[in-house]
């Protein structure tokens, strides 16, 4: 327990009661931001009405705006109703929740600030006769992460490493050596046990799912290789377009926005080994493993392994859509990526010549993500040609979301006198095997930071290697301008390019719709590796 990882208790259980976790002051920077109107205080409130909130529990935003307690509360007290999952809050619930949280106005620039925040903290502690835990979430724009933390540190009120936890969103650095200063600055003021570094996803409970999926069965893990496996494919769509980002998005795109963190933390979980226990170490060393192992492309394969696009306009779901260069301040001749199609293998013993095809973008005809797992083909084939041409490859695809559930998909006997296949479906939804909602990924998030449980939070040396990983795709991008953009419109799945990326290996994207539907125009598997 003293490697400098180390960082919190063997993890569970989890969801501790209320007399369980310690005193705590959470201080949210960016209190009367977005993030925080739309998530945080959401899934604060939902931890409040499950009884997951410590006994004694403060909320601090701070933010620059002039606004009223009254008016930061009416604000957010409509932030839940739009944005909880449980729909429109409680009056009578909101108003206990309500109590939690005092705005504080502040210029997080400004030594004052600070000093403002340590004599709240102490009268705090005066009140509880404790000394609380202080997390300080930083909700704000990356580039204020290092004032902010070089801030905490002058003002010494974050420096106990047992008691304070920072919290820093995504993303993290603009590219690997961006990654790299702040992970050294960071480091320099707090011990990595005292930071967590949020990777939504991994909050979310069909990705925490895999794990389980994983290691609590012995049914598939001796499939789990590649003399089972074919190929796998990662599909994170939406159909809303950059929305009122403009000035994050335009520097990141698709790569940066999507695939550096979320997509690279699926392929871990995929194709991790199974760790010795849950504790976070373990977990992060097996998935760290997996990044070390993930072939880094060279220059002169970045065309033959990524495809980027941008959205035109077109339709979603009936209405007509904006390109993404005509959206609000978006440069008109904006050469951002807004989809990206990659190719990776992961070079160990167990993965060895399976590709990974992912894929991800705005204005894509879905909001969808979904991970498919392609078996092999049976190794002979015993029935009829012309019932083969029917044959479809056993599929394991596993729904993220918004459908959440895994499926099987497998070959049986069509009732009948004659011998006929039909492709049909084992199916595990959520929502028919668990009568409860399932918590919001911040909810679990944070209900970690505050259990001082980091599994599911990004690790310095994790973050630095997904970096690596992309920057060859980003650097050769950045120095040969794409030169059809727009290629691909609105509402549909992407350009050609990502067809044929995929197509070159004798493949094709499997899209569902709901139920599972193998795309009926896709040619059949079986025709073509005969
Ligand atoms: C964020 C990205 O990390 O994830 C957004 O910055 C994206 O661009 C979002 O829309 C998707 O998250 P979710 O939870 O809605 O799938």
């Amino acid at each position: 327990m003293t490697n400098e990882y180390y960082s919190g208790p063997f993890k569970k259980p989890k969801m501790k009661s209320i007399s369980e976790l310690q005193p705590t002051i959470l201080t949210i920077f960016g209190g009367d931001g977005d993030l925080t109107r739309r998530k945080l205080i959401p899934a604060l409130y939902n931890l409040y009405i499950d009884g997951f909130l410590p006994g004694k529990f403060k909320i601090l935003s701070v933010d620059q705006r002039d606004v009223s307690q009254d008016d930061y509360n009416k604000r957010h007290y409509e932030g839940v109703n739009q944005f909880s999952r449980r729909g429109k809050a409680d009056k009578e619930k909101w108003k206990e929740f309500e109590q939690y949280i005092t705005y504080v106005q502040a210029d997080i620039t400004n030594n004052k600030s600070y000093n403002q925040l340590k004599s709240i903290f102490s009268d705090i502690d005066k009140e509880w006769k404790v000394e609380a835990s202080r997390i300080f979430y930083m909700a704000v724009s990356p580039n204020f992460i290092e004032v902010l933390a070089n801030h905490l540190n002058k003002a010494g009120i974050a420096g106990n490493s047992e008691k304070h936890r920072i919290v820093v969103e995504k993303p993290f650095g603009h590219d690997l050596e961006s990654a790299k200063n702040l992970n050294k600055v960071l480091q320099g003021i707090f011990s990595e046990s005292q930071i967590y570094r949020i990777d939504h996803y991994l909050g979310k409970e069909t990705v925490q799912n895999l794990m389980a999926f994983r290691f609590a069965n012995a049914l598939f893990e001796p499939l789990w290789n590649r003399n089972f496996i074919q190929q796998i494919q990662i599909t994170v769509s939406e159909n809303v377009g950059v929305e009122n980002r403009a000035a994050y998005y335009e520097q990141a795109g698709a790569v940066r926005d999507m695939i550096q963190n979320h997509i690279l933390q699926l392929i871990c979980l995929i194709g991790m080994e199974p760790p010795v226990d849950l504790q976070a170490n373990s977990v992060r060393d097996k998935k760290l493993e997996v990044l070390h192992a993930i072939r880094h492309f060279s220059e002169d394969n970045v065309y033959v392994n990524a495809v980027r696009g941008q959205y035109d306009k077109g339709w979603i779901e009936g209405n007509k859509v904006k390109a993404y260069r005509e959206e609000d301040n978006i440069n008109k001749e904006s050469l951002t990526e807004t989809f990206a199609a990659l190719r990776f293998f992961i070079d160990n013993w167990r993965w060895q010549g399976v590709p990974i095809f992912v894929r991800t973008g705005k204005r894509l005809q879905e909001t969808t993500s979904y991970i498919t797992i392609q078996f092999k083909e049976v190794p002979h084939k015993i029935f009829p040609s012309g019932v083969r041409e029917l044959v479809h490859p056993n599929l394991m695809v596993i729904s993220i979301q918004p459908q959440m559930g895994i499926r099987i998909h497998f070959q049986a006997k069509k009732t009948g006198l004659d011998m006929q296949l039909k492709p049909v479906d084992m199916i595990f939804n959520y929502s028919d095997s668990y009568s409860n909602d399932p918590p919001d990924a911040y909810e679990t998030l944070l209900n970690d930071v505050m259990l001082g449980d980091a599994t599911l939070f990004m690790r310095s040396d994790q973050i630095e290697e997904s970096w690596s990983i992309i920057m060859p795709i980003l650097d050769v991008w950045a120095s040969n301008p794409p030169q059809k953009f727009p290629n691909y419109p609105s509402g549909s799945w992407g350009p050609p390019e990502a067809e044929a990326l995929i197509a070159h290996d004798g493949f094709y994207w499997h899209t569902f719709t709901e139920p599972l539907d193998i795309n009926p125009n896709a040619p059949s598997l079986a025709k073509k590796q005969s």
